[in-house]
This record gives C-alpha cells, structure tokens and sequence, in this order.
C-alpha cells in the first residue's frame, strides 16, 4: 500500500484534494531532521520525514509519514513524494535503500550522501578497512568471534570492542584491559557483529565537518570535543587544524555530501580517524550561533545542489543538555541559562526525557566561550531539576 499525503485546495468555489509534492525527505525524524528542516523551510523549501512514531521532532514542524526506516516500501514512499533525499542517521541498511530505490523507480543519485559511503560507514570494521586500505590513520581492527584468540593474538590489551552496527553515544563500544574483562563481556560480542581495535591513547579526541560536492572538499573548524561516559559533552575550538586527515578519510569512503569525522590526537599531535557519520553531527551544533553559514544550512544546499558558503564564523562553545530525572518544565530553567551573556539556547521537543538522552543544547559566543556554556548549562539543570519547581 502506497500513503500519498494530499493538501486541500479551495480554487474557484470547488475544493479540489492535490497530492503533495515535497522538495526534501528525510530518512528519520530525530533533531538533526528537525534542524536541518529548519534551515529548509527558511529557503522555503516543503519537507517530509520519516519515523516509527508520530510524534518526533521533525514532526512537530513539517509534514511526516509513520513507518519503520529498515521497511524498504516506507522508504520508497518517501522517495516517490520527493525531489531530493537525505538521512539523519547511519543506521538505515544502505541495502533497503538501494531496494526502496528500485520499487520507486528512483535513481540513487537523488539522495545524498552517497549510498555507496553509507554502505562502508554503517559497518564500522569495513569503514576501519576503507581507512587502512587507503592509507588514512586509524585504529587497526579485526573480527572479534566466538573464539578470540585471533583478535587478542592481533590487537592484545588494552582492546576495545565496538559493535559493528548501530552503535551511538558509546552504547555499544567498551574499554578492555584484559582476557579477564573480555571474557565478563563476552554476553555482547559472542553472537558475532563485534570488532576488537587498538586502543588509542590519545591526547583528546576532536572532529570535523566535511562537505563533499561537484566543487571539490571543504571543511568547517577543527573543534576540540570533550565526552562524558562516552556521550559528547562539550564542543570547542581545537585550535589546531586536522582537515587534511578528515578529507582523506571521506575521500576513503567515496563520500558526497556532509560528513562529520571524529578524530584522536596523539601526544606527537598525530591524528588518528575514529569515525565517520554520513550526516549533520552533534559536534557542528555550535554552527547554529557562530555568526557564519550552519552545518543545517551547507547540508541543504549540498542536497539540493545549490552553492555552498565559505564557513567562517566567532569562536563558539556547544554544551549539550541531557536528560535528567528529576526533570521539570524546561521553559522556567531558559531564563536561567539565557542570563549567561551571549549564550543561545536550542530544544529537541523529544516527547520524553530520559536520563542521559540528548534534548537540547547551549551555545556561548565569544571569548570565554568555554566558562560561559559551562554556567549556561549549570544554570539550566539547576532550574530543570529543582525539586521546588512548580512543574513537579
Ligand atoms: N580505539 C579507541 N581507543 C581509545 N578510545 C576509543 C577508541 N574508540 C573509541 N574510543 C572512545 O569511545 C568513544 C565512543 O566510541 P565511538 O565513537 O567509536 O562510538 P559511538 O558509539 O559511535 O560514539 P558516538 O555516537 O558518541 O560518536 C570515543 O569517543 C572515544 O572516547
Ligand atoms: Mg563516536
């Protein structure tokens, strides 16, 4: 069954039911979605979604379909209503993409990225192999199996282990010292799809924005990022410049269009590649505020293939906002955090609140950037979790 939404239409005394045309579909419905349609409907441009709920932040602005994003025909409706198609995240099987294409009669090349760099990157141990057969830095890696002699005769301890599929914010990625700590965690990784990989101990980690278009490669700042329990939780100026190791390694996985590479510095100040998301990513949020064009704004134009924009922008500081419990309103802890001089505060409208889920963000401008995100922040939670809250 094929969902065709229709718009109604009062023309002449009649109304008539039109079926929508939309200009963007977006495979998934979450906040990089929600913000890269913000930057959409500025253009004007007519925006769809798709997710397994009704009820997503994508939603909340432009129209949506319900469906689950690993069902090829859901896809192809949404390719069927579109002139252009992008994805918020890596977890959509580049197979069932390929197969909506063929049921939409639909040409890979209307979606960006490429199917081709998704296909290597959703599996992280052929991204690790695009990486090393190209030559780019990063972590040797290898199957981690049932019997794990080989990967411990390959890598040794320190190990981490990494899913193959899916993981995000660190679920699915564990430090290990030793055979002992393999073996407690051997429930994970026994039924397969795990990856073992050298350790990297790096000085910090940071990333960086890459666009990929007809034009050539082109980059945003390299920013310096800070995780917490392995979730990113603050985002800064680098003050060095890792775009070369960045734009060898999306040239590894064929890319086109906006990729976010993460990357290990060294104590040589070597970089190492982590990993790459075909997507917006959390570590770009501070383009949002910093005065110059948005990761939102560059993606659209990359889908639609308009010109891009030189990104230069104010040094910028992003502090993500986590679930928390207790949580109460978020509107009375704003006022809080927008006290913070020159400080932006953004929201998911993700319809729940769990702890440690990303719902929004802070972005501080300027010198002191740093300090200044930190006590928006503060102020935020201490408003949000104040037990004395009225919104209890
Ligand atoms: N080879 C490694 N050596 C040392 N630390 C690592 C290594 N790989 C990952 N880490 C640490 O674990 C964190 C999460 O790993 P990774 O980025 O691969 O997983 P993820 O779940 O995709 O994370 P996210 O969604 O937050 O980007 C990294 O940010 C880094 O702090
Ligand atoms: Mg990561």
């Amino acid at each position: 069954m094929t969902l065709i939404l229709y718009e109604l239409v009062f023309c002449g005394g009649t109304l008539f039911a039109v079926a929508t045309r939309f200009d963007i579909g977006f495979l998934g419905g979450g906040q990089l979605a929600r913000m890269s349609i913000q930057a959409a409907q500025r253009a004007g441009l007519r925006c769809l979604s798709l997710d397994n709920s009704w009820n997503t932040p994508a939603s909340q602005i432009a129209a949506a379909i319900k469906g689950e994003l690993s069902d090829p025909e859901r896809i192809a409706e949404v390719l069927m209503q579109c002139e252009r198609v992008t994805l918020e995240n890596e977890f959509i099987l580049a197979k069932d993409i390929r197969a909506a294409c063929e049921l939409a009669g639909v040409s890979e090349d209307a979606i960006v990225p490429s199917i081709a760099s998704l296909d290597t990157i959703q599996d992280k141990l052929r991204q690790r192999q695009a990486l090393q057969v190209a030559g780019v830095p990063s972590p040797n890696a290898v199957p981690l199996e049932a019997d794990p002699s080989g990967a411990i005769a390959d890598i040794g301890f320190p190990m981490m282990i990494k899913t193959r599929f899916g993981g995000y914010d660190g679920k699915g990625a564990r430090s290990i010292k030793n055979l002992r700590e393999l073996e407690q965690n051997r429930s994970a990784w026994e039924g397969g799809g795990w990856l073992a990989e050298q350790f990297v101990p790096f000085r910090r980690e940071l990333a960086v924005m890459v666009y990929v278009g007809p034009f050539g490669m082109g980059s945003f700042p390299t920013m310096e990022t800070v995780q917490v329990d392995h979730v990113c939780d603050l985002v800064f100026p680098a003050g060095v410049d890792a775009s070369e190791a960045a734009y060898a390694a999306v040239e590894a996985v064929g890319g086109r269009g906006l990729y976010g590479v993460e990357l290990f510095e060294l104590a040589d100040g070597s970089f190492q590649v982590n990993e790459i998301a075909p997507r917006p990513h959390n570590t770009g949020h501070y383009t949002l505020d910093w005065g110059g064009v948005s990761q939102f704004e560059q993606h659209i134009r990359l889908v639609m293939g308009w010109p891009i924009i030189e990104p230069v922008g104010a040094e910028t500081c992003m502090a993500n906002l986590l679930g928390r419990s207790p949580s109460g309103c978020y509107s009375d802890a704003i006022s809080a955090a927008l006290a913070i001089p020159n400080t932006y505060f953004h929201w998911y409208g993700k319809e729940i609140a769990k702890p440690g889920r990303k719902m929004g963000h802070v972005n501080a401008v300027g010198t002191g950037c740093v300090e200044r995100a930190t006590q928006a922040r503060k102020a935020f939670y201490d408003g949000w979790t104040s037990l004395d809250s009225s919104n209890q």
